[in-house]
C-alpha cells in the first residue's frame, strides 16, 4: 500500500499547491489508508524536512492600532485547529448563507459568495477554543420558509456541543424597508451562547455600593459605572456578576451601510459590531470572526482595542478589504504565518 507521502505525491502531480486541510480529505476520502490526521500532518513535516514539499505562507494581512492587532487570514474559517483549546475571549461570526434561496428582499448583488452549512464539528472546535464562560455571538439570517429548519437544527448543534443559550438580540436595520411587505425582512436574529456560565462582566450595583459606602464615599446619585470608576481610582475591589457587560437590549438598530460605502453585499454595520464586542469582551483581548467578509468587524476591533483575527476564503473579497482599509489609513500589511502553511510540490 502506498505511503502517505507517495499518495499525496500521485494526487498532487498536476497541482501548484496543497493545504493540509486538502491533503487530509484526500488521505481520508481518496486513499484506502486509515491513517489519523496527526499522522497525516506528521507525515507532511517529515515530507518537508526530506525536501518532497515546500512550505508556502499562505496570504496573511495584519494591522495594528494602540497596541492592538487585526488579522485578516485568506483561507477557511472552519479550519480552527491553528487555535489552542481555551485561548479565545470571543466569537462573534455572520456564516455566508445562500441568498438565493431566501426568497424575497433585495437580492440585486452580482458578486456572490461561497456557502455551507454548519455541521456539529464546526460546534465543538468553536467550543475548544473558546475560554470557559467566553461568548459566542452568531447572527441569523432573517427566518423564511426555506430556511427556518437550518436556523433550529443550529441551535441544536449549538446545544449539543456544550454551549448555553444567553440571549438573542434582534439587529433591526433601521428604516430599510424591503420589498416583501414582511417585517421580518427588516431584521437578524443575532444568538448570543456563552460556553458553561457566561463570564463576569456584568457590575454588581448593590455589592459595589456597599464597598463605597464602607469607604464613607457617598454613592447616591451616582451611575454603575461612575461607581466602578470611584473604587478604581481608590483601589478599592470593584465586583461583577455573571453576564454580559450591562443589560442587553431588546434590539440593536443600525442601518446597514448604504451601497456606496460598503465592499461586500453582507456588510454589517461597524458601530453594531462596536456595540456587541463591548458587552462580551474587555480591552485588549481577542476576538475571532471567521467568515468575515468586508472585515468591518475588523476596523471596530482596532477603534475599541480589541484584538481580532479575521478569515476570509475568497481572494477577490481580501483584495477589496485590502484597498477598503488602505482607503482608511488602516494599512494591512502581508505577514508570514508559519503555523498553517499551504504545501507547494
Ligand atoms: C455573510 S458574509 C460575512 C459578512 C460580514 N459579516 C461583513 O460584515 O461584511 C460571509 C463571508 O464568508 C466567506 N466564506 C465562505 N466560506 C468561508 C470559509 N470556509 N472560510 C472563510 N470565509 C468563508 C464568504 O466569502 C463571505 O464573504
Amino acid at each position: 500500500m502506498a505511503s502517505i507521502q507517495v499518495s499525496l505525491l500521485d494526487y498532487f502531480n498536476d497541482c501548484e499547491s496543497f493545504t493540509l486541510k486538502e491533503a487530509e480529505r484526500v488521505i481520508k476520502d481518496v486513499t484506502a489508508l486509515d491513517v489519523k490526521i496527526p499522522s497525516i500532518r506528521a507525515r507532511i513535516y517529515e515530507g518537508i524536512d526530506k525536501g518532497l514539499f515546500t512550505k508556502v505562507a499562505r496570504g496573511v494581512y495584519k494591522s495594528s492600532k494602540n497596541g492592538c492587532d487585526c488579522l485578516l487570514i485568506n483561507g477557511d474559517g472552519r479550519d480552527l485547529s491553528m487555535f489552542a483549546d481555551n485561548s479565545i475571549d470571543a466569537i462573534i461570526t455572520d456564516h455566508p448563507y445562500d441568498l438565493a434561496t431566501n426568497k424575497g428582499g433585495n437580492r440585486d448583488f452580482t458578486n456572490s459568495y461561497s456557502c455551507f452549512q454548519y455541521s456539529e464539528r464546526d460546534f465543538q472546535e468553536k467550543f475548544r477554543v473558546l475560554k470557559q464562560g467566553s461568548f459566542l455571538v452568531e447572527f441569523l439570517p432573517e427566518e423564511s420558509g426555506g430556511n427556518w429548519e437550518y436556523l433550529t437544527r443550529i441551535k441544536n448543534m449549538a446545544k449539543e456541543s456544550g454551549f448555553l443559550y444567553y440571549a438573542k438580540v434582534s439587529w433591526i436595520k433601521g428604516n430599510q424597508v424591503n420589498n416583501t411587505g414582511r417585517k421580518a425582512s427588516n431584521c437578524e436574529d443575532i444568538l448570543f451562547l456563552s460556553k458553561g456560565k457566561a463570564r463576569e462582566l456584568r457590575l454588581d450595583t448593590k455589592k459595589n455600593i456597599k464597598e463605597l459606602t464602607e469607604a464613607n464615599i457617598n454613592p447616591r446619585g451616582l451611575s454603575s459605572e461612575e461607581i466602578k470608576n470611584i473604587l478604581t481610582k481608590n483601589n478599592l475591589p470593584v465586583h461583577y456578576m455573571s453576564g454580559t457587560n450591562g443589560m442587553l437590549p431588546t434590539a440593536f438598530v443600525y442601518n446597514p451601510p448604504s451601497k456606496q460605502d460598503r465592499i461586500h453585499q453582507s456588510q454589517k454595520p461597524k458601530e453594531l459590531y462596536k456595540e456587541i464586542e463591548k458587552y462580551i469582551t474587555l480591552e485588549f483581548e481577542r476576538v475571532i470572526d471567521q467568515f468575515a467578509g468586508s472585515c468591518s468587524i475588523g476596523e471596530a476591533s482596532l477603534e475599541i482595542n480589541r484584538n481580532c483575527i479575521m478569515f476570509e476564503i475568497n481572494k477577490d473579497i481580501v483584495n477589496d478589504v485590502i484597498s477598503s482599509f488602505e482607503n482608511k489609513n488602516l494599512n494591512l500589511k502581508k505577514i508570514e504565518l508559519n503555523e498553517e502553511p499551504g504545501m507547494e510540490l
